[in-house]
């Protein structure tokens, strides 16, 4: 354990703090990229609001996904200001009469930088949806034993519906959301408002199509659980220029209940089990269809049996190469989401 040092500095985080963690923490996964987050920096700490501009009407009206999204990047903020070697108290949907206020962190000290922690800000930095076929061979009991405990807190768990007859079940159920999803035409409208192509957009926020794989009409995919399609009026140019029998591990993500703050509890143990992926040479991406309405969710929870609370939805598998060959989705710059409330003497 390194040292702690409670002088009065170590009750404020300085901007350029708040701004390292943060180049981190916006790095998290969001649906469509919405980046539906904002920070603002207090006296007495740093808040997590939600930026309900960017909740998805359609695909996500009681802001599940927000939430989940959020959490992701909670979890970050939190990772990256460990490992710089503060400690701090947070408190999660601090205010019943504020929703929006998602986490209130107040720093208490510092301590040494720990090595352990920055690698894992480094898998977050490099992380990327993988969406892909993955290579070949099994994801083995001491990785997914690892991937358990990462996902594991006090109020989440995760586990692999693995044997044939849940892997099916679970393939029903992703395919039956799948077909309502893409058979509405708000749910395709709303999605290709947030498809990006370079030639046209800025990128900043949404999907890129470098992002979306293309499969050639005579070498279709074959994937038991269908990913979500993003192909709706453009190409995607994430070539994929042979069919494979792909097997990915699929996790799901459980909640204890069903809570406001569990979806963002959701979001953070996604996160870690995305962290803990790369760090074991893992691919991941989410796969949501299934859990992005409550009623669908409801649905699931009842299909499979399952006491714990879906919230979300992974795939993991090896990468076909480096998942540095893949474009690092865009994100908006720190300083567009960092609002800083700070007295000049603080
Ligand atoms: C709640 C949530 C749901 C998501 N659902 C899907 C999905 O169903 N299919 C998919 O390919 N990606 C999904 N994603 C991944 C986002 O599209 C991805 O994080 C975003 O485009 C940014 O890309 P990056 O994670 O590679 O940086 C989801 C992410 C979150 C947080």
């Amino acid at each position: 354990m390194g040292s702690t040092s409670p002088d009065a500095d170590s009750a404020h985080l300085d901007l350029a703090t708040v701004q390292a963690a943060l180049e981190v923490a916006v790095r998290a996964p969001s649906i469509h990229n919405t980046q539906p987050w904002r920070w603002r920096l207090e006296d007495d700490g740093l808040l997590l609001l939600a930026d309900r501009e960017r909740q998805l009407s359609v695909a996500d009206p009681d802001g599940h996904s927000l939430l989940v999204s959020c959490g992701a990047a909670l979890h970050l903020t939190e990772l990256a200001l460990r490992a710089a070697g503060w400690r701090f108290e947070s408190s999660y949907l601090p205010d019943a009469a504020d929703p929006d206020l998602l986490a209130w962190i107040r720093p208490v000290g510092r301590t040494d930088p720990d090595e352990q922690l920055a690698s894992q800000v480094d898998a977050a930095r490099r992380r990327r949806c993988d969406r892909r076929p993955f290579a070949e061979g099994q994801i083995d009991d001491d990785a997914r034993n690892e991937l358990r405990s990462a996902g594991r807190d006090s109020s989440a768990y995760v586990d692999f519906p693995d044997t044939p007859e849940r892997h099916v079940e679970l393939a029903v159920a992703v395919s039956w959301a799948d077909r309502i999803e893409r058979n509405d035409e708000a749910y395709l409208a709303e999605m290709r408002r947030w498809l990006r192509d370079p030639d046209v957009h800025t990128l900043v926020d949404g999907v890129p199509v470098e992002a979306i794989p293309r499969v050639p009409v005579d070498a279709p995919r074959h994937t038991d659980i269908p990913l979500r399609d993003f192909e709706v009026g453009v190409s995607g140019r994430q070539l994929i220029e042979h069919g494979v029998d792909e097997h990915p591990l699929i996790a799901v993500v459980f909640t204890e209940t069903s809570e406001l703050r569990d979806h963002l509890r959701a979001g953070m143990s996604m996160m870690r089990l995305m962290v803990r992926a790369d760090l074991l040479g893992l691919s991941s991406c989410p796969l949501s269809q299934a859990v992005d309405f409550a009623a669908f969710r409801a649905r699931l929870q009842a299909r499979m049996g399952w006491i714990g609370y879906p919230q979300m939805i992974l795939r993991f598998g090896r990468p076909a190469t480096p998942i540095t060959d893949l474009l690092l989705t865009p994100r908006r710059p720190v300083a567009d989401v960092l609002e800083v409330a700070i007295s000049p003497s603080a």
